[in-house]
């Protein structure tokens, strides 16, 4: 069997986005577009045999797929795509084949890099060139075809064609099989003859062809998994369509999407049937929502896992964090990174929640802060409750026992606990811990002096 690898071209700046990050680190469905290429690639070769070819702002590339456990080729100067692959020559000399696959041409499928593979080894190509016929091809190479056939003569790049090539509506995707051997034999042929001064590595095709090898044409069977992002507009684009799909996706699989136009669901983001999806909601990162779940409009949970069964009302910002079946949240709660809320919980409105475990069946309805707490099972936390969980240097945690009940208005002064079914009296500023079983009143006395309203009035 024949060795493959694949190189994924990702040095360039991306000069037409108009951003100072790196252009393949711009997102779509809430994923750097090298990500995405990434993840399509993995499916036909380990990753120990992927090659990102990084260049601009290469350390950060890395860093940001480091995790997938690629390799990277560094091309220190970007001149141009035939350059980047030169780069790459001892990297890939030890396979026969390679497929080259560009960092900014995210929506690529597995199956089309599989069949790009396929056909070049059944047709004997020294290089098979995946191709697509889009409504508008400005922009991009021609793929001047032998007549009648799918054998290539030449890919001439936009800026250098002539009217009659740029009439020409099949356009090469940038997305290639090589013979290792064929390429690299010739690869020096290639000169910064054209408008860009760069390497192409679409003149290939020629040089190739004028030498007797066989470069072949394969069309993709759907055009939008070829488009490349050049300019935000297309970034858009592409987010848009990645959304859509991934929206219909969680629909056949038994999800209730209302308005899924106006949904904003990362790629990686699972939810189970049943679950319903008002308008205007954003599932982001790896979220992960179970079955009978309701989210609300204008939510936005980012990297949180939901169990079956929550309701999340309307307005709800949550990150990093689990929620347990049955829990209600919302509207208006605000669930900070490292928080777990129980099976059966509630969290109401203008409540916000940082790092703190909300136990089974507990309750903190209205307008409170809970910082570094771990409260247990039926607490009931009363409205505009706050954990002093910060003396300006350190945070301290407070520790709410089982069954205890805490009274509207109270601050908690921690480090602090309250003891197994104790009650903190409204209005209370507990300082010290109190134990199990007590009432503990932390407020001063209520005085009333009788008459002294009509004294006031009559200005004596
Ligand atoms: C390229 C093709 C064009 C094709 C289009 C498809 C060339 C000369 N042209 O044009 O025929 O229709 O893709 O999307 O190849 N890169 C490097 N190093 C470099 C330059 C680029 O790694 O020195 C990377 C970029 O990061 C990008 C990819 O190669 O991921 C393509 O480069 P780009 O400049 O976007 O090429 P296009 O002009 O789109
Ligand atoms: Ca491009």
């Amino acid at each position: 069997m024949s060795k493959f690898g694949i190189a994924i071209m990702a040095a360039g700046k991306g000069t037409r986005l108009k951003s100072k990050h790196p252009k393949v680190l711009h997102r779509i469905g809430g994923k750097p577009l090298l990500g995405h290429v990434i993840a399509a690639a993995a499916k036909i070769v380990p990753p120990t045999d992927i090659y990102a070819i990084v260049g601009h702002e290469a350390q950060r590339v890395r860093e940001t797929v480091q995790e997938t456990g690629v390799n990277f080729v560094l091309q220190p100067e970007q001149r141009g795509t035939g350059h980047a692959i030169m780069c790459a020559r001892e990297a890939l000399s030890s396979y026969d084949h390679f497929l080259v696959l560009s960092g900014d041409v995210p929506l690529i499928r597995p199956e089309t890099i599989a069949r790009l593979r396929d056909v070049h080894l059944d047709r004997g190509a020294a290089m098979t060139i995946l191709t697509a016929v889009p409504s508008d091809p400005t922009g991009y190479g021609r793929i001047v075809r032998k007549d009648g056939t799918d054998e290539v003569e030449a890919i001439v790049e936009h800026k250098a064609a002539t009217s009659e090539q740029r009439a020409i509506r099949e356009i090469n995707s940038g997305i290639y099989a090589f013979s290792v051997q064929a390429l690299f034999s010739r690869i020096d042929k290639l000169t910064t003859d054209n408008p860009h001064g760069e390497f192409y590595l679409t003149d290939m095709a020629a040089i190739l062809k004028q030498d007797g090898q066989k470069v072949v044409a394969l069309a993709a069977a759907e055009v939008n998994e070829v488009l490349g992002v050049n300019t935000r507009a297309e970034l858009a684009e592409l987010d848009a369509y990645l959304r859509a799909e991934k929206c219909r996706e969680l629909m056949a699989a038994g999800v209730t999407i209302f308005r899924p136009d106006t949904c904003v669901i990362d790629s990686d983001v699972t939810a189970a049937p049943d679950t319903v999806i008002e308008p205007f909601v954003q599932l982001l990162g790896k979220t992960t929502v179970g079955s009978d779940c309701t989210v609300r409009s204008f939510s936005v949970i980012e990297n949180c896992a939901i169990g079956d069964g929550v309701l999340v009302q309307n307005g709800c910002i949550m990150r990093d964090s689990r929620v347990e079946a049955r829990a209600v949240l919302g509207p208006y709660s605000h669930i900070r990174p490292a928080s777990e809320i129980c099976e059966g919980a509630h969290v109401g409105n203008f409540v916000e929640l940082k790092k703190t475990r909300l136990g089974r069946g507990s309750k903190a309805n209205h307008l409170t802060y809970l910082g570094d707490a771990v409260i247990g099972e039926a607490v009931n936390v009363g409205a505009g409750t706050i954990t002093c969980n910060y003396d300006g240097k350190h945070k301290h945690q407070t520790v709410i026992e089982d069954g205890a009940f805490i009274g509207s208005d109270s601050t908690l002064v921690a480090p602090v606990r309250v003891g197994r079914d104790s009650y903190v009296g409204a209005a209370s500023c507990i300082t010290e811990d109190v134990p199990g079983d007590s009432l503990a009143l932390g407020r001063s006395r209520q005085v009333v002096k009788e008459g002294w309203a009509r004294k006031k009035r009559n200005g004596s």
